[in-house]
């Protein structure tokens, strides 16, 4: 079967008919792609020519999604990094919106500029720019206290962020309060990993039963008996557990951050939690940052002068519905999240909607434990004397890769790629090309295991279906494809110059998922960047 067929399908969005088929009947298909790649050298990258963009005509021009296409942690800060450059180097362009649309303190992306190195977590990457304005919008979870602790930390690096930062005047506001809720949680669920600690769940709950609050309740003149309120509430919801909520141990993020170790502190009594409130209100209106940003967005649908960027944070896998639910997050983490934020922008407007993915392993963090998982100790030191290959291989990605969480240092879970997660993820989170990242991590003679598809335990094709109750059920298959020098990855400037097993190894996941891999980094360098053709990057 032609590649361009398969992609034409997906192009027009007729279906992945065939696609689908290819799916759902993979042995013969594995083959025919390995073969392809492999065998006949047919290494097609990057977008196939005739192949038609949906909804061309329609498009706002210079609007950019990042979204992640496995289970968060892909690398998209970087590329947000890379396309804000990209959007800036287009002539007439005067400055670049970075919108961040979901999630909130839980989100940990590394951006990197000259020595420059900071993680972020609520604010939109694009900060180490003089063009960029971020916002965070309505889709956000955020929370005041630890926005002023990361303005703070980013200003001693980069100076001033005034008039560079927008915070929407209707986005969820997350206070210690909802942090404690999460703790309690824990307890409830009898799960003690689960959350953050960041209070993202109990937070966007009490959106939907209208319980929660809202940066404009804090702006508001009677913002005091709003918060009051709010703390009496969660008094007596705590009481009714037999616990003083005052008492409660939430994690400070702040000595978290510069201990590099879970630290907490405790909540405090009301007045205790209303005179540091109204701290943090003074701060946030003395920054001039809260914004109508729907009257924003809908001038900024219009004005072609600046570049949009949407930062997605999390990933589709962890979606509260697409996802491997119950271990995943809470907010609209698909395209979908960019509408129900900005309440303007559709993602048929989006020009160019990106996925992030890691090419030769994925990684995950939380409770969950999926099938593609290789079993690895905490700590690397723990690993036995007869670990298996694919322990060693998986503790050399930890280790080279620098698999360990953006604040605590938590070692994160090595999973192999899991194309049908991969598929499945980017069909219906509205991805249309795919971005890889790391493709300097693999070594020459140590073959790579990569999930082409699920059986059943009656040893029956399955396809992928989101959430842990269906992963738990399923064997994955795999497929075994050479390895290749990754310091050679590292060292190339172009395709031509990557070493031949890392480009079969593109050309065999575009074949498979369908999706265009239109560029892959090499290092973490913002210059280690290879665009692939036929797109636009
Ligand atoms: P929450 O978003 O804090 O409620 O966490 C729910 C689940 O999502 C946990 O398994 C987290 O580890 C995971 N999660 C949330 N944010 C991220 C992220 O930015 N990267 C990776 N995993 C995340």
């Amino acid at each position: 079967m032609g590649y361009i067929v398969i992609f034409m399908n997906h192009a027009e969005r007729s279906l992945p008919r065939i696609q689908q088929e290819r799916w759902l009947f993979p042995d013969q298909a594995i083959k025919e792609d390995y073969q392809a790649v492999y065998k006949e050298g047919n290494t097609l990258l990057g977008w196939p020519d005739g192949a038609t963009r949906i909804f061309e005509h329609l498009v706002r021009e210079k609007s950019v999604a990042i979204i992640g296409a496995e289970l968060g942690d892909e690398g998209k800060g970087r590329i947000v990094d890379n396309k804000i450059e990209g959007l800036l180097d287009i002539p007439g362009t005067i400055g670049v919106y970075v919108v961040r649309y979901c999630g909130g303190g839980n989100a940990g992306h590394s951006v990197e500029k000259e020595d420059i190195k900071l993680a972020l977590h609520q604010l939109p990457s694009g900060v180490l720019y003089a063009e960029v304005i971020g916002i965070m919008d309505a889709g956000m979870a955020v929370h005041v206290g630890n926005l002023r602790e990361e303005v703070e930390m980013v200003e001693a690096k980069v100076g001033d962020t005034r008039g560079k930062l927008v915070l929407a005047e209707n986005a969820i506001l997350t206070t210690d309060l909802e942090e404690a809720e999460e703790i309690l949680n824990r307890v409830l669920q009898g799960r003690a990993k689960g959350g953050t600690g960041y209070g993202i769940a109990p937070s966007y709950a009490h959106r939907l039963d209208r319980l929660g609050l809202s940066v404009d309740d804090l702006i508001a003149n009677d913002w005091e008996k709003k918060f009051k309120d709010h703390y009496d509430r969660y008094e007596l919801y705590f009481r009714a557990f037999g616990l003083n909520l005052a008492d409660i141990e939430i994690p400070d993020f702040k000595e978290t951050n510069s201990q590099k170790r879970a630290v907490s502190r405790t909540v405090g009594s009301r007045e205790e939690f209303l005179s540091r409130t109204a701290v943090l209100r003074d701060w946030l209106i003395s920054r001039d940052m809260v914004k109508n940003t729907f009257l924003l967005h809908q001038g900024l649908i219009r004005d072609l002068r600046y570049g949009l960027l949407f930062e997605g944070s999390q990933a589709i896998g962890l979606h509260p519905y697409l996802g491997t639910y119950p271990d995943v997050t809470s907010s609209d983490t698909s395209i979908t999240g960019i509408t129900t934020s900005t309440k303007v922008f559709k993602p048929s407007d989006i020009r160019d909607r990106i996925g992030v993915f890691k090419i030769t392993y994925t990684s995950s963090v939380g409770a969950r434990h999926l099938p593609t998982e290789v079993p690895l100790p905490k700590n690397l030191n723990d690993l036995p004397a007869d670990a298996s290959t694919q322990q060693l291989w998986a503790a050399w990605v930890r280790k080279t890769a620098h698999e360990y969480g953006t604040t605590t240092g938590r070692p994160r879970d090595i999973l192999r790629l899991d194309l049908p997660l991969l598929q499945y993820n980017c069909n219906v989170g509205g991805i249309e090309v795919l971005a890889g990242t790391h493709l300097d991590i693999a070594q020459e003679d140590q073959p790579i295991q990569v999930c082409t598809h699920y059986r059943d335990s009656a040893g029956k094709t399955v396809s992928y279906q989101p959430g842990l109750k269906y992963q738990e059920n399923v064997t994955p298959v795999f497929i075994e494809l050479p390895g290749w020098d990754g310091q050679a990855v590292a060292q190339a400037k172009n395709v031509d110059e990557l070493p031949e097993n890392a480009v079969k190894f593109l050309a065999f996941i575009q074949r498979r998922t369908g999706f265009p891999i239109i560029a892959a980094t090499t290092g973490p360098a913002r210059k280690q960047l290879i665009a692939f053709p036929g797109y636009n990057y």
